[in-house]
């Protein structure tokens, strides 16, 4: 959502904010706009809707803006529909104040109505016009101060950036609940939604924390709390490389990340072997704990939803405890059962999710352990989390997830397979067969990946399909929730994904002769119910892919239209390979449609707004 940059020092700031914004064009956007003050020309506002190139052609480049600090914005609408107008920066009447902002404001109709009746004209139709305004009603000389009454009358969540015209020396952040990062250089400092926007500059960030004010110069980072008290903050360096979020000869980073997923998966995995032993980090869950739990709430949202949909299956396999996997944003108001002896289990990529998030708040509150699976380091759900593990996916750009996903689903496995070893739910037997499985796993993923022309021209045959459900069973049923949000996500095709065993109480009514049906069947205990299903759609005229390990291949064929074929595995570890095809086939499917792949209409890659 929103993104937000600042620049403080001696460089021109024009084509520094556009590249940061450039940089944080993957978190979904409609407008963008840019504040840059320069002594003699004063405070210079340009905004554009649409693509920040927009933008970008009208500033030459950010050329054409004169000036050493400023603040940059791409805006996802909430308040008012995407315009020029609309789009932030937010300039207070009086041409004192530009704001930009992420979140929402919850309480700005009341503060409007205040200053309107102090005689203040808005222009705008958006909550955060409300914060310039205030602050330029509030300010008497002191910026800080001005800004720590505004957050005292705010309410909602915010990331905000605050540029004055009687301060020029600097620029001020404050946030609660949306993240803000510093950027930390020499004779520059810079604020950005998150280090994407700059690592080009530096490496050196802070975290900003809820309720946390910063004043940024040149050559100072100062941050305060919202009663204007000096808070330290400690800096920690950023050590992935730029490329890792630059497209690497790809024509989208949806394909390169789909093509990093060995890689990924072994760069999360490798580490936590030692000695053929999992090892998880900082997690000392023993068999008096893990006996004493019970249960596991497993919290996320979209694509870690779905993981959480397979972890259920897996933990409950492995563990026999009870898992509940919920919504974060049920979650958070469905007056959950959850005492201290429940495992908050809560998964995010960005770990920013704002729903996530408060539902963490919520588990934390009510008396949970929580164990996050995060890939942001430094994320504000790792930071608020009793215990983290991180998967070391790498930065990941396109807003359709796929190597967080298959990360996080390997510590889901990695986590069950460690706690079943201290519990013994598992025979020994059982626990090393599945472990020398998971391994081999990687290896198994290239395999398939190698054969993407293949998923390619099945694309190609069945792009043109205006709806396409997914059915399957236990696991099957998980991975089909994903592919059918994949395919949807991309490519806007209608889809569904149905529990197989569900259709026949009432969706079968929609499968008709030419229907597209994709029969996930790699669950091997439940592959003859599935086949059934297969033969029910099959008979009302659907057409079927099926998707199967090797070894069921020969029973599936017969039976459906086309087949994908994944290599054999232990059944509990068949959705790390499953998901790939169904990724690839989204993929494909979306550039045959001419889809903007990575940056889907309407969504959001890192979602900060309830
Ligand atoms: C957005 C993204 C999804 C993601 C979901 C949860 O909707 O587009 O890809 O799965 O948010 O995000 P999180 O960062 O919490 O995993």
């Amino acid at each position: 959502m929103c993104g937000i940059v600042g620049y403080v020092g001696r460089e021109e700031a024009g084509p520094i904010l556009l590249d940061g914004l450039s940089r944080l064009e993957y978190r979904g956007y409609d407008s963008a706009g840019v504040a840059v003050y320069h002594p003699q020309v004063g405070l210079q506002v340009d905004k554009a809707k649409g693509r920040l190139q927009v933008l970008s052609d009208l500033l030459d480049g950010g050329k054409k803006i004169k000036g050493t600090l400023g603040l940059g914005h791409t805006r996802w609408a909430t308040h008012g529909r995407p315009s020029d107008v609309n789009s932030h920066p937010q300039v207070s009447e009086d041409g004192l104040f530009a704001v930009v902002h992420n979140g929402i404001i919850e309480n700005y109709s009341e503060i409007k109505e205040f200053l309107e009746s102090k005689g203040v004209s808005f222009v705008s139709e958006t909550d955060t016009e409300v914060v310039a305004q205030l602050l330029a009603y509030h300010y008497k000389g002191d910026l800080l101060e001005a800004v720590s009454k505004v957050l005292h009358r705010i309410r909602g969540a915010y990331a905000l950036g605050i540029l004055c015209a009687d301060q020029p020396d600097r620029i001020v952040a404050a946030r609660k609940d949306s993240p803000l990062i510093l950027g930390r250089g020499d004779g520059f400092n810079m604020l950005a939604s998150d280090v994407t926007a700059v690592i080009r500059y530096t490496r050196d960030v802070s975290y900003l924390d809820d309720g946390e004010i910063a004043q940024l110069t040149p050559n100072s980072v100062e941050v305060f709390d919202r009663y204007l008290r000096p808070v330290e903050k400690s800096v920690h360096h950023v050590d992935w490389e730029i490329s890792a979020a630059e497209k690497g000869g790809y024509e989208h980073f949806m394909a390169k990340e789909i093509m990093e997923q060995p890689k990924a998966f072994r760069d999360t995995v490798s580490p936590r072997i030692q000695d053929g032993e999992i090892v998880l980090e900082g997690l000392n869950f023993d068999r008096a704990y893990l006996t004493s739990l019970d249960k596991v709430y497993i919290i996320a949202c979209g694509s870690s939803y779905h993981v959480g949909m397979a972890g259920k299956y897996i933990l409950e396999k492995l563990l026999r405890k009870p898992v509940e996997v919920a919504l974060a944003s049920e979650f958070r108001y469905c007056d959950p059962i959850v005492t201290d002896k429940t495992l908050a289990l809560v998964i995010s990529q960005s770990g920013e999710t704002i729903d996530t998030l408060a539902a963490l708040r919520e588990a934390k509150r009510l008396g949970a352990t929580v164990l996050s699976i995060v890939n942001v380091v430094g994320s504000t759900i790792a930071r608020e989390s009793d215990k983290v593990l991180y998967t070391w996916a790498g930065p990941e750009i396109a807003v359709a997830t796929t190597k967080a996903y298959t990360t996080q689903l390997a510590l889901v496995y990695l986590l069950a397979l460690s706690c079943a070893k201290t519990l013994d739910s598992l025979s020994p037997e059982e626990y090393q067969e599945l472990l020398r499985g998971f391994l081999r796993l990687p290896d198994k993923m290239e395999a398939i990946l190698k054969h993407r022309d293949y998923i390619q021209y099945l694309a190609s045959h069945y792009f043109n399909h205006s709806s396409i459900f997914f059915i399957g069973r236990n696991l099957d049923y998980a991975v089909g929730m994903e592919a059918s949000l994949k395919l949807k996500e991309i490519s806007y095709i209608h889809s569904e994904a149905y529990a197989a065993g569900e259709l026949k109480h009432g969706t079968i009514s929609l499968i008709e002769p030419g229907t597209l049906v994709i029969a996930l069947a790699g669950y091997a205990p439940l592959f003859e119910k599935l086949v059934s299903n297969v033969v029910e759609v099959k008979s009302r005229g659907a057409d079927v892919i099926g998707v199967t390990s090797a070894a069921q291949t020969g029973w599936l064929a017969p039976k459906v239209d086309a087949i994908i074929p994944l290599p054999d595995a232990h059944p509990l570890l068949l959705p790390s390979l499953e998901v790939l095809p169904m990724q690839l086939f989204a993929y494909y499917v979306a550039l045959q449609r001419g889809c903007d792949i990575d940056k889907p209409r309407n969504l959001a890659k890192s979602v900060t707004v309830e």
